[in-house]
């Protein structure tokens, strides 16, 4: 396939940035995205010009880095795939692809499609984990009997892999489809119900903080989600979230 794509260019933070052209040649269909921007960044290297930063590690859908909006959806035209899983296949000899980061106040471009999402990490650190006595009096996780659907349902939540799509996605760039699979991950388990009403306090307080918007119940990020995490996890999170606060 001959392609031509259209890329956000930013040297950095405080660049204006703006859409850059390129054209790649002999696209092979079986190459993934990431493997098709690859080819494009030997041939910028090759003629001394700057390659284009994007990020990416596992490149097999766990890590969530791959941040990329395709033809103005994140992660492109596939349903439930992160954009390193997308191949190219997807598209057609002779399409135009334009390609840009994650559009958000709270997710700022460091450079061309790389944004910086260490606000969901500081979501995290509000309360997404479970404090464990480890002195040696630990009761064995498996001792406690849990209901198999609550198990499921709390796997479900745990599939998320924070990697921002939903609020891509969201007019409001809203992050609560990321926050309430958190919350739900912990509060579905009896582990979880010990810390439940601090959780979810902070880690909604710090999400507003971190200037995400609110959600107006579109369900854009949950078609968008490359995990399919459900719309549900937010109702369960409005839920504990007034339980906590009465
Ligand atoms: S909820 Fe889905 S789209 Fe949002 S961060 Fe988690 S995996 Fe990504
Ligand atoms: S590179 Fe890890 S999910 Fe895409």
């Amino acid at each position: 396939m001959n392609l031509t794509l259209k890329i956000w260019r930013q040297k950095g933070p405080q660049d204006k940035g703006g859409m850059v052209e390129y054209k790649v040649p002999d696209i092979s269909e079986h190459m993934s995205f990431l493997e098709m921007m690859d080819v494009l960044n030997e041939g910028l290297i090759a003629k001394g010009e700057e390659p284009v930063a994007f990020d990416h590690d596992c490149r097999e859908g766990i890590c969530g880095t791959c941040s990329l909006q395709i033809n103005g959806e994140p992660h492109g035209p596939d349903k439930a795939i992160t954009a390193c899983q997308l191949h190219m296949r997807s598209f057609k000899d002779g399409d135009t692809i334009y390609i840009e980061p994650w559009r958000a106040k709270a997710f700022p471009v460091i450079k061309d499609l790389i944004v910086d999402r260490s606000a969901f990490d500081r979501i995290q650190q509000a309360g997404g984990y479970i404090s464990v006595n480890t002195s040696g009096n630990t009761q064995d996780a498996n001792a406690i009997p849990i209901p198999k659907l609550d198990a499921d349902l709390s796997m479900d939540a745990a599939t998320c892999i924070g990697c921002g799509a939903c609020v891509a996605a969201c007019k409001n760039s809203s992050a609560m489809l990321f926050v309430g699979a958190k919350v739900s991950q912990f509060a579905l388990l009896p582990q979880g119900r010990i810390e439940a009403k601090d959780r979810v306090l902070n880690m909604v307080r710090q999400m507003d903080l971190e200037g995400f918007g609110n959600c107006t119940n579109t369900g854009a990020c949950e078609v968008e989600c490359p995990k399919s995490i459900s719309l549900t996890n937010i109702a369960r999170m409005n839920r504990e979230y007034l339980k906590a606060s009465i």
